[in-house]
């Protein structure tokens, strides 16, 4: 039944959208959803590269017997082995038991690991190539792009690199699969946020992986998320590169917190500093209300961030805490930083921002702001000071050479 889009001589498209997931792995929000992506390459022999995740199974399997008419599945190609990918393995297996799973040895110990499955598999390694009849697939072990046992396939024949989640993007495919077929506009974000939410611990890994990739000649990027790439292949591997390097745009990100509004003044005020410099990228975020994962992409995406809490309970504001947590965990790199905060009896909160920022071996504005109670004028000053501070070293910030290759 299923009218298959065809991406290349013999490729064609079998993924899947979700639109109803609320949260991507749990975590992170998705108000445009996100799509699977899957791939067959139909050829003497047949590939299927990567899966979708389990609840998709059996629309994925009738899209993959529509293509095939009868055909079996020869090869089953694992990129990358996160159950969003992986999940429909076993189910597939059921309808075609002679398929090959096709993976490095990391790959082939996480299926035995998931899902119990060690038979009728082959161990490739990095360069290997395996013929599908014209199509010639080479495999490039991309390690911790995201996981361990990530790895790209390259179609040799019609020069497509099967990517992963590296060039992915949030967002559902709506009617078409190919960039040059969707209005690209609404997914430059949404790559940002998907980058900076999931895969950007993994910076060094990424600029390893584009170092490798750099001798190929691609005619088409296919990720396992969103937009198969064509006519902005350049965009995006530019993209990424940037942000694995931690390159970041002139603009500077503000986020609070604020339980009866003292802290929130304090914000207001420091981003009048911050425009008194001419700066007209201010990005605040109200950490109670905005959406965590936008907070990241924008810490990401901007060179200067400043942080404002409350003490709480001779802490930092719960939200707060945890916006920091999960800035630090993902290992943001040259930032410049300036922190203000509140109290009503005992002074924690600033204390524990400049512990952040120590940790984060980002560069700090000399002032911070700690007041008692209301905001009072000597504060008020401070804080349009620590505003001005902050911009002019954001505007000095050079981006770090290559980060590790
Ligand atoms: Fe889309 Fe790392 O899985």
């Amino acid at each position: 039944m299923f009218k298959n889009q065809q991406i290349a001589a013999d490729i064609f498209y079998v993924g899947v959208n979700d639109r109803q997931k609320h949260k991507f792995e749990n975590m992170i929000s998705l108000p445009n959803g996100v799509s699977y992506n899957s791939y067959l390459i139909v050829d003497e022999k047949v590939a299927l590269v990567d899966t979708v995740e389990v609840q998709f199974g059996d629309i994925f399997i009738d899209k993959i017997q529509s293509q095939l008419q009868g055909r079996t599945v020869d090869y089953l190609i694992i990129n990358h082995m996160e159950p969003d990918h992986s999940g429909s393995i076993r189910s597939i297996r059921k309808y075609y038991p002679d398929m090959v799973i096709v993976g490095n040895s990391k790959t082939l110990s996480m299926v035995e690991g998931y899902y119990g499955v060690t038979d009728n598999t082959l161990e490739i390694k990095d360069g290997e190539i395996l013929s599908l009849g014209k199509h010639k697939l080479q495999f490039h072990l991309t390690p911790m792009v995201h996981w361990p046992e990530t790895m790209m396939t390259y179609d040799k024949t019609e020069m497509v690199l099967f990517s992963g989640d590296a060039f992915g993007s949030f967002g559902t495919l709506d009617g078409s699969v190919v960039d040059d077929k969707l209005d690209v506009n609404r997914y430059w974000d949404e790559m940002a946020r998907y980058y900076a939410n999931v895969v950007g611990k993994y910076g060094s890994a990424i600029q390893k992986a584009l170092k490798k990739l750099t001798p190929l000649e691609f005619k088409y990027i296919c990720s396992t998320h969103g937009p198969v790439w064509k006519k902005y292949i350049t965009e995006v591997v530019d993209m990424y590169d940037q942000f694995s390097r931690y390159h970041g745009d002139d603009g500077v990100v503000i986020i609070y917190g604020s339980m009866y509004g003292n802290t929130e003044l304090m914000a207001e005020t420091v981003a009048q500093g911050v425009a008194e410099m001419g700066v007209k990228n201010i990005i605040i975020h109200n950490v109670s209300k905005s959406d965590p994962s936008i907070i990241i992409r924008d810490v990401f995406k901007y060179k200067a961030l400043i942080v404002g809490s409350p003490t709480y309970s001779n802490e930092l504001f719960p939200e707060i805490d945890s916006i920091l947590r999960k800035i630090e965990i993902r290992q943001v790199k040259n930032r410049v930083f300036g922190c203000f905060g509140s109290f009503t009896w005992a002074s924690a909160a600033v204390k524990r921002l400049k512990t952040f920022v120590e940790t984060m071996k980002w560069q700090s504005a000399e002032i911070s702001v700690d007041e008692k109670q209301g905001l009072k004028e000597d504060n008020y000053k401070a804080c349009l000071e620590l505003g001005r501070q902050v911009a002019i070293l954001m505007k000095d910030l050079v981006d770090e050479p290559e980060h590790c290759v």
